[in-house]
C-alpha cells in the first residue's frame, strides 16, 4: 500500500474499515443514517468525505445514485474496489472536497459521516463554516451530518482531535439556510443531525 494523505504511519483504508466495524458509536450513527435519513428512492445522494465508502455503499440500495467524494485518492481507489467486488453499480467515487465537492448534477441529499469534524479540528469554527458552506452550495433538500461533536459539556480528550459543540454545528447549518429537523444523540461526543433546506 502506498503512503496516502490518510495513511498516518501505515494506517491503511483496511485498518480504518476494521476499526470502524469495532466502533459502536460509529456503527450506531451509520445504522441511524441508513434507517432514518430522509432519502427517497429516486434521489441522488452525495457522501462527502466518503473515505472507504462505508456509508455510500450502505446507501446505494436506498436511492438512485450515490456520489462519493473525498480528497484522498488512495482511499477513493479502495472504495471503488469495494464497490466493484460487491457489484454495486450506482455508486461512483471521485475527488472532491468540502469546499469544492466537484458535483455538477442536481443533488437531493448530502451526507457527511465522521468527516466534518476534521475541518473543525484543522481550523476551528471558520474552517468548519467554509466546509458547511461548500456542501450547502450543492443546494440539497437535506444535509445529514453524522459526526463526532459534543452534545454536552466538552470533555477533555487527551491527544485526540478538537471537536465542535453540537450547537456550533447547528448554528452553522442554520447560517447556510438549513433548519435542524432531527437530532440523534448516540453518546456525549457522537450523533447525527438532519437539517432541511429552509427555503427555495
Ligand atoms: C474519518 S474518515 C470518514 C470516512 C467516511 N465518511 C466514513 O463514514 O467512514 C474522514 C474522511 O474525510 C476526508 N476529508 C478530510 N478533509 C476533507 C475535505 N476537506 N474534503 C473532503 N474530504 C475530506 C478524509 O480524507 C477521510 O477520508
Amino acid at each position: 500500500m502506498n503512503e496516502t494523505e490518510n495513511d498516518y504511519h501505515g494506517y491503511t483504508p483496511m485498518d480504518y474499515d476494521e476499526d470502524s466495524a469495532a466502533d459502536e458509536a460509529y456503527q450506531t450513527c451509520v445504522s441511524y443514517i441508513v434507517e432514518h435519513a430522509p432519502i427517497e428512492r429516486d434521489d441522488t445522494v452525495v457522501d462527502v468525505g466518503t473515505g472507504t465508502g462505508i456509508v455510500a455503499l450502505e446507501l446505494a440500495s436506498k436511492c438512485d445514485r450515490v456520489l462519493g467524494r473525498d480528497i484522498d485518492d488512495e482511499w477513493l481507489r479502495y472504495a471503488r474496489e469495494k464497490a466493484a467486488e460487491r457489484g454495486v453499480e450506482n455508486v461512483s467515487f471521485d475527488h472532491g472536497s468540502f469546499r469544492e465537492p466537484n458535483v455538477e448534477e442536481a443533488v437531493d441529499v448530502v451526507v457527511a459521516s465522521y468527516a466534518l469534524y476534521m475541518a473543525y479540528d484543522e481550523g476551528g469554527e471558520g474552517t468548519l463554516r467554509a466546509a458547511i458552506e461548500g456542501i450547502s452550495s450543492l443546494n440539497p433538500r437535506h444535509l445529514v451530518v453524522a459526526d463526532k461533536m459534543f452534545f454536552g459539556p466538552p470533555e477533555p480528550r487527551g491527544g485526540y482531535e478538537t471537536l465542535p459543540r453540537m450547537g456550533t454545528v447547528a448554528n452553522l447549518l442554520a447560517d447556510t439556510g438549513f433548519t435542524l429537523t432531527d437530532v440523534e444523540i448516540v453518546s456525549g461526543s457522537a450523533g447525527v443531525l438532519v437539517a432541511s433546506r429552509t427555503s427555495g
